[in-house]
């Protein structure tokens, strides 16, 4: 079975390429753009020098483009890890136009291209579908989704554009993702707190860290045991626990050994943003637990992984 991967230079496409080594099936990764070189420097590090780290170009909001590449491969699933990801970047008025593309007219492109060869689509999504109710109680996949912000609202939109194609697809609502690969949260954190004697950090929002290893890991061993017969819908995966935006960096710099930096709670008002997040996305994960057997490790056991291999 030949597995197209898009987005491969991102935090969850790199995550792949490393959980993925060694499976009997042929994965092509893919980007628009060619790999970047600490990303490489990085992969061969977590998945040793034998790790394939070639990147075939693909834009995804080229259908003829994707039609060819399936065509030419015989491929029969996709796992979508590209999107646009800038959350405040998505609010710019001029950009709406190339958000709505990216997030919400790419992920039909791929599901009109695995529909056409009955394959299947893995797409990923985000809690901040999330956030414009009022909930206090971890969300359901079944549950209205009200975005606060252009982000959230093309990603719900992506959602809907491959259920309507009919195309077998899986989605996998996740959150608050970090990795070794790309910029996040982590590293600017580990980062600030190394640097910072002082730090103030939102407590206001509340959510739950995802390692992106551990998406990938769940996603590959769906695929790779073709769990996912008689399973396609949505999904929420996140890690397990709840936490603040404060709580995590506290955990940050405790695990680095940053402990010089005085870090205290804030509301969000004081750092005025173009959009207003979500004050609770914490997604409920029943569903993919009971559906596929999946563990989903605690936040704090994932983040010390991933510090250890950062520091
Ligand atoms: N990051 C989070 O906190 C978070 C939270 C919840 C859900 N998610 C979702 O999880 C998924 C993976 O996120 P991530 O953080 O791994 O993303 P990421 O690191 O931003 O990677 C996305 C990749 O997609 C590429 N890309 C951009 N335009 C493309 C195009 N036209 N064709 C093909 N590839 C293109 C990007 O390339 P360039 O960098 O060159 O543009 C980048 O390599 C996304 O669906 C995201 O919405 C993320």
């Amino acid at each position: 079975m030949t597995i197209l991967v898009t987005g491969a230079n991102g935090q969850l496409g790199n995550e792949m390429c490393i959980v993925t080594k060694g499976s009997k099936d042929r994965f092509i990764f893919t980007d628009v753009c060619n790999e970047h070189p600490e990303s490489l420097e990085m992969l061969h590090k977590l998945a040793g020098d034998d790790v394939d780290t070639t990147t075939t170009k693909l834009d995804i909001t080229n259908l003829d483009a994707i039609r060819q590449i399936v065509k030419e491969n015989d491929v029969k699933f996709i796992v979508n890890c590209a999107a646009w990801t800038n959350v405040d970047g998505a609010e710019d008025s001029e950009k709406y136009e190339l958000v709505e593309l990216l997030n919400a007219k790419a992920p039909e492109n791929l599901a009109i291209a695995m529909k056409e060869v009955r394959g299947l689509l893995v797409h990923i999504s985000t809690d901040y579908v999330f956030g414009g109710d009022p909930y206090n109680i971890p969300c359901r996949e079944d549950q209205k989704g009200t975005p606060t912000g252009v982000y959230g609202l093309t990603k719900l939109h992506g959602e809907q554009n491959i259920q309507k194609t009919g195309v077998n697809h899986l989605i996998f609502r996740t959150a608050w993702l970090y990795s070794e690969f790309g910029k996040n949260f982590v590293k600017t954190m580990l980062n600030f707190t190394a640097t910072k004697p002082q730090l103030k950090v939102v407590f206001d929002q509340v959510g739950t860290p995802t390692h992106a290893r551990d998406l990938a890991k769940a996603i590959f061993d769906i695929i790779e045991n073709r769990r996912y017969e008689g399973n396609t819908g949505v999904y929420h995966y996140s890690n397990e626990g709840v936490c603040s935006w404060f709580d995590f960096t506290k955990m940050i710099a405790e695990y680095s050994g940053h402990t010089a930096c005085d870090i205290q709670p804030c509301h969000s008002d004081e750092f005025p943003s173009p959009v207003k997040r979500p004050a609770f996305s914490v997604l409920d994960k029943s569903k993919v637990k009971e559906t596929f057997g999946v563990i989903v490790p605690y936040w704090t056991e994932s983040l010390l992984t991933c510090i250890k291999s950062l520091i």
